[in-house]
């Protein structure tokens, strides 16, 4: 696992730009696969920069987003969809019809996570997955267990990422208590793994999972396990990390 801790959150984002952008040189068909929330926002400014600049192209590049609200449409602003879109897709050359996220509209909860998981096997699953880390060590929305779930399925979201997540809603009682995700196999059968995560607030945790036991508890943690794992955290997140 490499660690590398940035100055600031912009140089996070710029420096996690050029291990996407590095991938996509190597291979421009690549599959990324994709997360949102707040975290890769200055990584996606970052590639939007070097697309308009020319330096970059999705053009022939296939995304795979790692989850979704269920019950939100993608025409909803807090949709995983609608991020999508706003912070990357509708900003650079990709071909929207290249994009894929789960449906949060599907009530067929078995059928749309067996499909996705399908689609993703055939594709050979993703060439580099972009992962964000919440507080309590989640990724994707796998969240703390007894154990790591392996393929795309629905979960319940803890109390905790509900809280997290209130601050983008108008209020708790509309942050959705489920959503789809990929599994935490899923994530580690890409065949690279990087992961972004800034503040203060994420220190404890990205020490947790980066430099604790590997554990269902810190779902993160199951990372130290992958064979190509970049972390790129700004110097708030790692100021817990015995370097
Ligand atoms: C988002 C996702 C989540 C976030 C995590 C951190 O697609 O899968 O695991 O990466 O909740 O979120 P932020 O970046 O908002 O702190």
């Amino acid at each position: 696992m490499k660690i590398i801790v940035t100055d600031t959150y912009e140089e996070m984002g710029s420096v996690a730009a050029q291990v996407v952008e590095v991938q996509m040189e190597a291979k421009p068909g690549s599959i990324l696969g994709l997360a949102t929330g707040t975290t890769p926002i200055s990584l996606y400014d970052a590639l939007t920069e070097d697309c308009k600049a020319g330096k970059i192209s999705f053009a022939d590049i296939t995304t795979y987003n790692l989850d979704e609200y269920r019950g939100l449409p993608g025409t909803h602003d807090q949709s995983y969809r609608y991020f999508m879109d706003k912070y990357l897709f509708d900003r650079v050359d990709i071909d929207k019809a290249r994009t894929h996220l789960l449906d949060g509209t599907n009530p067929d909860a078995d059928a749309e996570c067996a499909a996705y998981e399908k689609e993703l096997a055939d594709a050979g699953y993703v060439d580099l997955q972009l992962l964000g880390l919440g507080h309590n060590g989640h990724i994707g929305f796998n969240e703390p267990a007894d154990h790591f779930p392996v393929d795309t399925h629905l979960v319940d979201l803890t109390e905790s990422t509900i809280t997290a997540n209130a601050r983008l809603f108008d209020s708790v009682e509309d942050v959705p208590t489920q959503a789809y995700t990929m599994g935490i196999g899923t994530c580690m059968k890409a065949r690279k793994i990087l992961l972004v995560a800034n503040g203060a607030n994420k220190a404890r945790i990205v020490r947790d999972s980066f430099q604790g036991p590997v554990v269902p508890q810190v779902p993160a943690s199951i990372l130290q396990l992958h064979a190509d794992v970049t972390v790129v955290v700004d110097k708030e997140a790692g100021s817990l990390l015995d370097l």
